[in-house]
């Protein structure tokens, strides 16, 4: 039997916006998906056993058979003639925008490679999880399956002309409490990411605006990371989840719980993936911090996530 593991992320900055090129930055979460996968008789068997928004596996699994097929042809194998049970699992929840499906293409694509006595570097892995990843967000920019590849704290630039992208680790001086929210909505990642690029075609002068704020977040989101000034951090989290409300992929349920977060003391909150549903983020320094803010949205029937960002891989 082969095995693999891949992390869950956040977006810190600029989700949307890095599928245009604009920069971001994602942080991997210390929760994994876990995949175990068998050679059998006949076909591709999923046993998905993740916890998480109900609904999520049923809703995915068209896009998550096509994913595994993208996935075999990456690896050079024939999705037609390969006979595996594939079981998916581990402690990430199934929530919309924690880059569930990355980690579990990551966890299974390293399960496949064990299994088949195939070698690849983390660099091969992350292309194949690429390739899985446009079965669930259409025009993928590769922000989640990077994340879910090598963990950490990273800055990512999706390169437009085609070559390698901009993949940079960032360090900041320790781990740092947050909570993720989620709506219960599972969200289609896919039909978000193609209406920012329909809006954004439709009304250039506004949307070219809005992105060029979306750079300028992103860079300043660095420097405050780096130079650890958590406040600023927060600032520049609001700012970010208010240029996702221009470009109109938050949703009601988000911005309750957004607005929920600030009110308990967060010191920024924004919704993190693609939206339309799926989860928030808020940035909650200090255990104290982080269980105030986390029971207050579980009183109010939401499910949430206690993680951390900043963790170092391995
Ligand atoms: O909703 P998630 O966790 O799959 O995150 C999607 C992030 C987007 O920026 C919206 C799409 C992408 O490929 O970068």
């Amino acid at each position: 039997m082969g095995r693999g593991s891949g992390f869950g992320k956040t977006i810190l900055f600029g989700e949307h916006f890095v599928v245009h090129g604009v920069p971001g930055i994602a942080s991997a979460v210390d929760s994994a998906a876990e995949a175990e996968v068998k050679k059998s008789q006949k076909g591709i068997n999923v046993t998905d056993e993740r916890s998480g928004a109900k609904g999520y596996a049923e809703k995915k699994k068209l896009q998550q058979l096509e994913s595994i097929e993208r996935m075999l042809a990456a690896m050079s194998m024939d999705p037609k003639k390969v006979a595996i049970d594939i079981w998916l699992g581990g402690n990430l929840p199934g929530f919309s925008g924690l880059g569930a499906s990355a980690a579990s293409s990551v966890a299974i694509a390293r399960a496949i490679a064990e299994e088949f006595n195939i070698d690849l570097p983390d660099e091969r892995i992350n292309d194949i999880a690429y390739e899985a990843e446009k079965a669930y967000a259409g025009n993928p920019s590769g922000i989640d399956n990077t994340a879910a590849t090598f963990g950490g704290l990273i800055w990512f630039k999706k390169n437009m002309g085609g070559g390698s992208n901009t993949i940079e680790q960032l360090s900041i001086r320790e781990p740092v409490e947050i909570v993720i929210g989620n709506t219960g909505i599972v969200a289609n990642t896919k039909a978000m990411v193609a209406g920012v690029a329909e809006r954004k075609k439709q009304n250039p002068e506004k949307y070219d605006a809005i992105f060029g704020q979306a750079e300028k977040l992103a860079h300043e989101g660095r420097k405050a990371l780096e130079e650890f000034d958590l406040r600023k951090v927060g600032e520049l989290m609001n700012e970010n989840h208010r240029l996702l409300q221009e470009i109109e992929v938050s949703c009601k349920e988000l911005d309750y719980l957004v607005d929920l977060a600030r009110e308990q003391g967060a010191f920024g909150a924004k919704m993190t993936g693609g939206g339309g549903g799926g989860c928030m983020l808020a940035l909650t320094p200090g255990k104290d911090l982080q269980e105030k803010v986390a029971s207050a949205m579980e009183d109010e029937g939401f499910k949430v996530l206690r993680t951390k960002i900043g963790i170092q891989k391995g």
